[in-house]
């Protein structure tokens, strides 16, 4: 069983705390997600765990083992902890062939011969290398580098899998196949896999349950793909999740306002005197020339527009606030949506998110 358990770890370098009481457990056969800007410190949470550091307060443990704790100085080296670990920049020995590189833990860990080979062709071919394994790393694409690396982390079957921004150096597409061939790995093989990334896309494919830290290493939500995008703890988590549109509303009696108008919210969201910021997703903007139904909208002017293919992109002027709104293009056709530069619309939201104007964690803090 490879549960992680990470309990009030800190580590600092110098004057930066970069974690401070860390906490966090991931359930074995999970595929987990930590996610954050860059320098946040996942690299380091990592190498914790790996046991390429030491932390200076607090205890992890893998499964039931204690694998460090700073009290009494408890630390197993990493090639006792039962992982295995692929960083960022393939890690692969320039001078050695596939074979010889996937080889080295288990010639490392004095295994006989046969045993080596039968379980580095395994590796191998785990991740659909076959044939190759007398390539020199130079005669190999950078993602195939990745599968040596990957093959390498897996050929000492360990049920924990650490990966450190395995697939930032791929191109696009290269990255989209790899991240379901991980997922798929993770699957046949039952393993817990730890996946470190500043890329919300990665993440929200990939994961199980993911984490997100903000840009001081603070956990502001552990949860599923779905909860964290649909259900952002904080104005932190909604910037970083995706493009945030965030709108300034007070209330005013019984009504809600933005600008000088008023905005048709359920009853509640924006009470009397306070001072909300409304946050929604491009997508999550509907835009009509009139409203439908007569109902009450807020008015707006389409500031620009711009066709990116698959959906029309607006930025939108609504009493001197900008908010952005996409529209599938096919139903920007159909539906009378095409709109064009000063074209005066109304607007109306799904799924609004209320925050605090006073939260800190404003645009710019996120992607
Ligand atoms: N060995 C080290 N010595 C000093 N500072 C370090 C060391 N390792 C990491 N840091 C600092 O810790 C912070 C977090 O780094 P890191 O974990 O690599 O971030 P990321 O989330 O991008 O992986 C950064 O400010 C980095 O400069
Ligand atoms: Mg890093």
């Amino acid at each position: 069983m490879a549960t992680i358990l990470v309990e009030s770890v800190s580590k600092r370098y110098g004057k930066h705390q970069v974690l401070d009481y860390f906490s966090l457990r991931i359930e074995h056969g999970e595929c987990f997600t930590l996610l954050g800007p860059s320098g946040c410190g996942k690299t380091v949470l990592l190498r914790l765990i790996a046991g390429f550091e030491t932390p200076d307060s607090g205890a992890i443990r893998i499964g039931e083992t204690v694998v460090a704790r700073a009290d009494n100085g408890t630390h197993l080296p990493p090639e006792r902890r039962g992982l295995g670990v692929v960083f960022q920049d393939y890690a692969v020995w320039p001078h050695l062939s596939v074979f010889d590189n996937v080889a080295y833990p288990l010639k490392l860990a004095g295994l006989p011969k046969q045993s080596v080979r039968d379980r580095v062709l395994e590796s191998v071919a785990l991740v659909n290398m076959t044939g190759l394994e007398n390539r020199l790393p130079s005669e190999l694409s950078g993602g195939q580098q990745q599968r040596v690396a990957l093959a390498r982390a897996l050929v000492a079957r360990p049920a924990l899998l650490l990966l450190d921004e395995p697939l930032s150096n791929l191109d696009a597409n290269l990255r989209e196949e790899m991240r379901f061939e991980i997922r798929e790995l993770q699957r046949k093989l039952d393993i817990t896999v730890l996946y470190v990334t500043h890329d919300q896309e990665i993440a929200l494919a990939l994961s199980d349950r993911l984490a997100i830290l903000d840009e001081n290493g603070i956990l502001r939500q552990t949860g599923t793909p779905p909860e964290i995008f649909e259900h952002p703890a904080d104005l932190f988590v909604f910037n970083f999740m995706g493009v945030a549109n965030l709108l300034p509303a007070r209330g005013e009696g019984k009504a809600c306002l933005v600008g000088r108008q008023i905005f048709p919210v359920e009853p509640g969201a924006c009470p009397d005197g306070a001072r909300r910021l409304a946050g929604f997703r491009p997508s999550d903007v509907l835009i009509d020339r009139e409203s439908p139904d007569g109902a009450p909208c807020l008015r707006g002017t389409v500031r620009r527009a711009s066709f990116l293919g698959p959906v029309m992109d607006y930025l939108i002027d609504v009493d001197g606030n900008t908010l952005r709104a996409s529209v599938d293009t096919h139903e920007a056709l159909d539906r009378d949506r095409m709109f064009r530069e000063g074209d005066p619309c109304v607007l109306r939201f799904r799924n609004l998110h209320w925050f605090d104007a006073s939260d800190t964690a404003g645009k710019g803090a996120g992607a």
